[in-house]
């Protein structure tokens, strides 16, 4: 019998070919990290919660930014920042970002979140990524995020009760089609915090669920 088993291709190889063939998207602009990166509607409130956050502080705080994309959200953050990581697995979209974007408080690095190591700072920031993971990957990347006093974590995920964490491939889709979403503080990765604030959502109709954002602070 010729049985093959399926080896999920490495993820960076998928977010270049995501980006390569515009599967999010946006095929006028170079680099497109999908219409919840662009459209007003979903990321003005965003951004306004966002900024009150990091304008709360005397000390301005240094920020990482996970999965940075196309920077569309982040070049709007990153002058309330005392400084910001802005990291991406996708090589060619960082050095395009480091062309694009420069300003002396802003860092851009090509890493992969779930396996390396990642810089100090008080607070993540891990937009619409671990969506698009499998749950191995997201494993890996809770096991980090202790280091860090705040995350603001944003997630599509359904619009009502869901299943959480049902483990998929990492890639283009999310959950949503198997009425699932990431829930970091449920099995399989049981994040620790003191504190949980809803910073906003945004709900898409026709039942395709809505982008929630959450401010954890850690244990
Ligand atoms: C849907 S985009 C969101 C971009 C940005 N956070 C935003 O909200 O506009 C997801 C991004 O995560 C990046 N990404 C996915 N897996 C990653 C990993 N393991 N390490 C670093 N970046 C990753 C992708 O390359 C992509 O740019």
């Amino acid at each position: 019998m010729n049985q093959k088993t399926k080896t999920p291709w490495p993820t960076k190889a998928v977010m270049e070919q995501i980006y390569d063939l515009h599967f999010w998207g946006g095929t006028d602009f170079d680099f497109y990290s999908g219409a919840g990166s662009h459209d007003p509607n979903i990321i003005t409130p965003y951004l306004d919660a966002a900024i009150s956050f990091l304008k709360s502080f005397n000390t301005s705080l240094t920020v990482c930014d996970l999965g940075c994309g196309d920077f569309n959200i982040g070049q709007h953050l990153a002058p309330h920042c005392h400084k910001y990581f802005a990291i991406d697995i996708v090589e060619k979209l960082i050095e395009r970002n480091k062309t694009l974007f420069t300003k002396p408080n802003l860092e851009f690095l090509c890493l992969d979140i779930a396996k390396d190591d990642l810089p100090p700072a008080d607070c993540l920031i891990l937009r619409q990524v671990l969506q698009h993971l499998s749950n191995a990957e997201i494993l890996a990347i809770t096991k980090k995020l202790a280091n860090y006093k705040y995350i603001i974590l944003t997630e599509h995920i359904p619009s009502g009760d869901f299943i959480p964490n049902k483990d998929i491939i990492s890639g283009q889709g999310i959950r949503i089609k198997q009425n699932s979403g990431v829930d970091i503080l449920k099995a399989p990765f049981h994040l620790k915090v003191k504190e949980e604030q809803h910073l906003g959502e945004y709900a898409f109709k026709n039942n395709k669920g809505r982008i929630v954002t959450k401010l954890y602070e850690t244990i």
